[in-house]
């Protein structure tokens, strides 16, 4: 297997962006990413795109050929693929795309998340979202996903010691770096009163423990290891790729306040990369809902369980504590159009590694992490990135 690089990376501002069409989206962040790799159309070998559901919220499938179609790729017949696992469609793209130059089968590839899920009103994209669960035992008996989480937060609530406001301090911390990302949908600090007496959604969640509905895309540019200098000065190395899943249904889980797929693919990328958490100086984790970001701190062994909400209150996450998490806002304030989230998770942690972060910058970032989420947790990928 070969060493595989970052070479360079894309990614559009996120939000409800009525000005762009779905294909646009996607053209905008490949070619910020492969101005960013300098790299041209034609030199690349292949493509990979992340997207949960274009056939629900914008009534187009096709993807993968549709995408290097509209970014001009068509004349060179390049193997263009989607990949599909829900909110884990962009890491599991960035994944394919990693397989495929270690692999020695191809050496330049984007791997790119693309969703825009404005276009439909709000209920009909929260029952989009639903179709990551399961349909049959889920989500026709109502259960949607702010619904699913919300039971995740009741049973964590009732077994570890995880006050209201340390739940809200999660949202507080991550508007508060979305407020200096300047592509994040949300860009306003928050206080605890903000989420705490913001309007029910599922109980305990409120709208401010709640990701939202959001368009967007981003891209990188991968190649072997061996060659990224012809094309770049900061090569940033892909150190693991992990990938786990677990079963569709919550009810199924042996127990539902720990994901085990994060548990185990974590563990893999650490096994991979010879590393442990110790080693991570910050990581994006999919807090699709606050309790979400409070489960993955400890299933990925940053802490013991029941200890991510003193350390989210105390601090240890925020941007100057001893583990940041969600430097970009996450996709509670930087947003979450599904498909696109993975890949935005990587294009931060580059940015961080690159000391390219501006006011969110880590100081020192050497090693960064992401993980990134489908469903309740039936599939996870989670990945090692090192300077
Ligand atoms: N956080 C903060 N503010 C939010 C928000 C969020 N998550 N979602 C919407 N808002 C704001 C909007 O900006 C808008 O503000 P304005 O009136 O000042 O313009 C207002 O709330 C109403 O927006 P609207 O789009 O009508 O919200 P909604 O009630 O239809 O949807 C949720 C809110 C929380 C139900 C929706 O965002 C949601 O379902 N989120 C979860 C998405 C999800 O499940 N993703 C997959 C996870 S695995």
């Amino acid at each position: 297997m070969r060493d595989v690089a970052v070479i360079g990376t894309g990614c559009t501002t996120f939000g409800e962006k009525w000005n762009s069409s779905f294909r646009n989206l996607f053209v905008e962040a490949g070619i910020l990413a492969l101005e960013d790799a300098g790299v041209a159309g034609e030199q690349i070998d292949g493509l990979y795109v992340g997207n949960m559901s274009a056939g629900r919220f914008v009534e187009q499938e096709h993807i993968g050929a549709l995408i290097a179609d509209y970014a001009g790729l068509a004349s060179h017949h390049i193997p263009a693929t989607r990949v599909e696992a829900a909110c884990a469609s962009g890491g599991l793209s960035f994944r394919q795309a990693v397989i495929a130059v270690a692999s020695g089968m191809e050496d330049i590839v984007v791997a790119a998340g693309v969703e825009k899920m404005t276009d439909v009103a709000s209920g009909a994209s929260v029952d989009a979202l639903a179709g990551a669960a399961d349909r049959e035992w889920e989500g026709f008996v109502g259960a949607t996903f702010p619904g699913l989480y919300a039971m995740i937060a009741t049973d964590y609530m009732n077994r570890y010691p995880l006050t209201r406001e340390q739940l809200a301090q999660v949202a507080v911390k991550n508007h508060y770096n979305g407020a200096r990302n300047p592509i994040a949908q949300f860009r306003q600090e928050i206080s605890i009163d903000t989420v705490i007496k913001s309007s029910l959604v599922a109980d305990p969640l409120r709208l401010f423990d709640c990701s939202p509905i959001t368009d967007g895309a981003a891209a990188v540019v991968l190649a072997p290891l061996e060659r990224a200098r012809e094309f770049t000065d900061t090569p940033i190395k892909v150190l693991a790729s992990a990938q786990a899943s677990d079963t569709i249904t919550l009810h199924d889980r042996r127990d539902i306040s720990t994901l085990d797929a994060t548990v185990a693919a974590g563990r893999r990328a650490f096994a991979a990369s010879g590393l442990s958490t110790t080693d991570i100086d910050l990581v994006e984790v999919h807090d699709c809902f606050t309790i979400a970001e409070i489960c993955a701190i400890e299933d990925l062994g940053f802490c013991r369980k029941g200890e991510a909400g003193r350390m989210t209150w105390e601090g240890a996450t925020a941007l100057n504590g001893d583990i940041p998490v969600n430097t970009s806002g996450g996709l509670k304030a930087c947003g979450h159009p599904v498909g696109a989230t993975g890949i935005k998770q990587v294009f931060e942690v580059v940015q961080q590694l690159r000391g390219e972060a501006g006011k969110r910058q880590v100081e020192g970032a050497e090693i960064g992490m992401t993980h990134n989420v489908g469903g309740t947790g039936a599939t996870v990928a989670v990945h090692i990135l090192g300077v």
